[in-house]
């Protein structure tokens, strides 16, 4: 195992909640470190930027809409497997098929606004962490 860094976001609905420090404790019963962390309302440039490998998808307005609508806190997050370990903690997109004791089966209200994102590859993290970060705002 080694030790990655990961990128994740809470997602308006969470932050709208108030569930960011909830989240926040779930990450960090996983394991992983908050080693970088800021709240932003996303333009919708970001966020069609962010999301630009999706955007021949159907639902790709509605996401960059939900994704501008209210702030965001971008992460990055670091641990052994943190790829991998984030996208357990996280659960299944679909918040009615993921697991039990997962963030998006507590806290998800359905496939569009499911509280969170986490990074898919240790390339993809490294990309996402690179869009919203510059080396000296992440203290490990
Ligand atoms: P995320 O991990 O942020 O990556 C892309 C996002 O698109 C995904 O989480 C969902 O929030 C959203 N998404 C995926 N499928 C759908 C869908 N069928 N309808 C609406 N949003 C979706």
């Amino acid at each position: 195992m080694a030790v990655e860094r990961t990128f994740s976001i809470i997602k308006p609905d969470a932050t709208r909640r108030n569930l960011t420090g909830a989240v926040n404790a779930k990450l960090e019963e996983a394991g992983l470190r908050i080693v970088a962390q800021k709240r932003i309302h996303m333009s919708k440039d970001q966020a069609e930027g962010f999301y630009a490998v999706h955007k021949e998808r159907p639902f790709f307005g509605e996401l960059v809409e939900f994704m501008i609508s209210e702030p965001v806190v971008v992460q990055v997050l670091e641990g052994e497997d943190a790829v991998a370990k984030n996208r357990e903690v996280m659960g299944a997109t679909n918040p009615a098929e993921a697991d039990a004791g997962t963030i998006r089966k507590e806290f998800a209200l359905n496939i569009g606004e499911n509280s969170v994102h986490g990074s898919d590859s240790l390339e993809n993290a490294g990309i996402e962490i690179a869009f919203f970060f510059n080396d000296d705002e992440i203290v490990g």
